[in-house]
């Protein structure tokens, strides 16, 4: 299929406004027309992941460096997910020269290009994003929570393709941005209490497991702080390929069921439960260090933070975006954290860093399922 493009565009791609520019959009095109797009939407915030050189190593570290020679700028707000290392506490730079020179590097490129520097996989709070309105999101929690929570429109985009969108302040027209995609194909009846963010991360994982890509309806959740929902997000993101569900009683777009297009129904019941906790470490001898803030803690989740305070044998990390890390310190909230041994970053987390990888236990399925995957340590689930 051949897109439309309006007479800025073809501008854009006959490199009339430079080659970032037109890569970018010849980019976004190419993959538009293979998803079946007729057309590009502008969108009103970009939010890139993939920043950690842990992550995206030297190639990533190269595709940046090439955009940032052509003299690539965004043409949109457009933030940053969690690099390595929290900027302002480093890391122990005479062991890590290098990762540090080129992280570092990346950071700097694209503060160059324009972006906010949020650092933060929880950009909605940077930004609150409206119903309807499009965006390009990479990291999938946030997408899921985008979609869910605020009835806003994205994708979910990898690094680089968000990363070109910001460039051109557009990505391509389909997947949930067309408002027939987003209608769900699945009901999930939900028959148990859910108590805890852990329990709701629990739940985030099974639904997503079960709906596999199709986009699930949920009735029945009894109570979903703010916090909770976040879990569930993320889980739901971790273990499917969706960028959204509809929560009954959360989300803006429950109108978009239509009972005529659901291809099944799933009830998850205390026995659904127990066959998932079987199998996830739930029941595993809990390692020495908690961990808090998978996605970042915000202002809002910081009631939660205070009630789960472990046992002094405990370590403690929470992980946090600088906002909130700004709050804690102006009003003194920070150093009471800090009396009860708690180590708080910001700007980064313990997936996507080198430095703060543990054994750990966590009420974040989606950190459980990472730390375990990516760093190959001990990990629990914790459900209280
Ligand atoms: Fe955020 Fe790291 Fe979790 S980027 S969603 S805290 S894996």
């Amino acid at each position: 299929m051949v897109m439309y493009l309006t007479k800025e565009e073809e501008k854009m791609l006959n490199g009339e406004y430079g080659r970032a520019e037109q890569l970018a959009i010849r980019t976004i095109v190419k993959v538009g027309e293979a998803l079946g797009a007729t057309k590009l939407i502008e969108v009103r915030h970009v939010h890139v992941s993939g920043i950690s050189y842990f992550n995206i190593g030297d190639a990533g570290l190269e595709f940046i460096r090439d955009l940032a020679r052509y003299d690539a700028k965004v043409k949109v707000f457009s933030t940053l997910n969690p690099l390595a290392f929290d900027l302002d506490l480093g890391v122990n730079e005479s062991k890590n020269v290098e990762f540090v020179k080129k992280q570092l590097e990346i950071i700097n490129y694209l503060l160059d290009m324009g972006f906010t520097p949020s650092f933060t996989c929880t950009p909605y709070v940077i930004r609150r994003p409206k119903l309807g309105e499009h965006l390009s999101w990479a990291e999938s929690s946030a997408v899921a929570y985008a979609n869910t929570v605020y009835g806003a429109r994205t994708n979910r985009e990898g690094g680089p393709l968000a990363l070109l969108s910001a460039l051109i302040g557009r990505t391509y027209y389909a997947g949930v941005h067309v408002i027939e995609n987003r209608r769900p194909r699945v009901l999930i009846d939900v028959k148990v209490k859910v108590r805890s963010v852990g329990e709701a991360g629990l739940l985030g994982y099974i639904v997503g497991d079960l709906s596999k890509h199709r986009i699930p309806y949920i009735r029945g959740v009894n109570y979903f702080t703010n916090t909770m929902v976040k879990s569930f997000c993320a889980a739901l993101a971790t273990s499917s390929s969706l960028p959204m569900c509809i929560i009954e009683g959360i989300s803006p777009e429950t109108h978009l069921l239509d009972e005529g297009l659901l291809e099944e129904k799933i009830i998850v019941d205390e026995a659904l439960i127990k066959e998932y906790i079987d199998k996830l470490p739930i029941n595993v001898r809990a390692p020495n260090t908690f961990f808090i803030g998978c996605p970042h803690v915000s202002i809002l989740d910081l009631e939660h933070v205070v009630n789960l305070l472990m046992p002094e044998r405990l370590r403690c990390i929470v992980s946090m975006n600088r906002f909130t890390y700004w709050y804690l310190n102006i009003t003194g909230i920070m150093s009471y954290l800090q009396r009860k041994g708690i180590n708080i970053v910001k700007d980064t987390c313990i997936v996507v860093s080198p430095y703060l990888a543990t054994d750990i236990v966590s009420n974040s399925m989606k950190a459980v399922y990472y730390v375990d995957r990516m760093h190959h340590k001990k990990v629990k689930l914790y459900l209280q």
